[in-house]
């Protein structure tokens, strides 16, 4: 007899990438950081009816997951922990998800709430082994691929471990590393309002790379060898030093092609107003960037900056 909680609930953080990103689906190293003040939150209720069902209420959704199509990220989010626990049918229950994390934008909204409803749905099952965050990492890969067809694993690894972490896309099996940060980083986060598609961006660095290899291996080495030098300075407490990185990884970006009008001129305008340094961050094409702060009075001066020049959703972010 299968014991089931009758109301699990689970969530998982926001990300924003700090170094490598593209780069790190070609197998160079990249940063990334969970932003824990934004979530995705999902909720299981045990349903006497033996039917699953699925509620989006910002989505203004109700669906019965067996009328969602196999490309629905949520339900396959759904199907991943049904199978991965053996059953035979899904369970009799409501499941509710909810985020606060910008859709599109690059702060992986997706990878969160495919995270929050596995976690949430394997607490329901009493499932342990279903909740490690190796295990949750691994089905919320499954479900990015959805979002797009070469995920390089960076996304699910950082909102299911919820901790800084030192990525490399290798196989049989990907390296995984936390790492020390000696001084805070204070990160000023801030969205342009233009949405962007994950697998358009990724998809075009591909086309491009197909066709020009030989440059953009050179710009994904350039890229790998900031992450890997911003990784050293982050340990050693360099904050001036990570914020140059920073301003030299989106010069590479924007060679990637990846940047934009939007982008560069919050990136510029954060660099006018005395942040250590500046860049996309995530897909690119759209969607956020981030700029490094040291005080109070350049947070505000940057801040202020970004608002002017159109920016939507300014957070700032520290990691400790
Ligand atoms: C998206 O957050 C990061 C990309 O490098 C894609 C990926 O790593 O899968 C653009």
């Amino acid at each position: 007899m299968i014991n089931f909680n009758p109301v699990s609930e689970a969530s998982a953080p926001g990300k924003i990438i700090l170094f490598g990103e593209h780069a790190v689906v070609y197998g160079r190293p990249a940063i990334a950081a969970p932003v824990s003040q934004i979530r995705a939150t999902a909720s299981v209720t045990y349903s006497s009816s033996n039917l699953c069902f699925l509620v989006a209420p910002d989505l203004g959704r109700l669906d019965r997951l067996e009328d969602l199509p196999e490309d629905n990220p949520f339900a396959r989010a759904v199907w991943l922990v049904v199978e991965a626990a053996n059953l035979w049918q899904p369970p009799g229950v409501t499941i509710r998800f909810h985020s606060q994390i910008p859709i599109a934008s690059g702060m992986g909204s997706g990878a969160a709430i495919a995270a929050a409803i596995i976690r949430a749905l394997a607490k329901h099952l009493n499932r342990p082994e279903l909740q490690t965050n190796e295990m949750v990492s691994a089905l919320t890969y499954e479900v990015e691929k959805i979002h797009h067809g070469t995920p390089s694993g960076i996304d699910n690894t950082v909102v299911a471990y919820e901790q800084p972490i030192y990525f490399v896309r290798q196989s049989p099996q990907n390296q995984i590393e936390p790492f020390k940060v000696a001084a805070p980083l204070r990160f000023v986060v801030a969205d342009t309002g233009v949405r962007s598609s994950t697998k358009f961006a990724v998809g075009d660095v591909r086309r491009q790379y197909n066709k020009q290899p030989a440059k953009f291996a050179k710009i994904f080495d350039e890229c790998g060898r900031i992450a890997q030098t911003a990784r050293q300075a982050i340990e050693a407490g360099d904050v001036s030093k990570v914020g140059q990185l920073m301003t030299e990884n989106h010069t590479w970006l924007q060679k990637m092609t990846v940047s934009s009008p939007e982008l560069d001129k919050l990136v510029e305008v954060a660099l006018q107003a005395g942040a250590l340094g500046a860049k996309l961050s995530g897909a690119g094409r759209g969607g956020n960037m981030l700029a490094l702060v040291t005080d109070d009075a350049m947070e505000a001066k940057v801040r202020t900056a970004l608002q002017n020049a159109g920016a939507i959703n300014i957070l700032t972010t520290t990691l400790n």
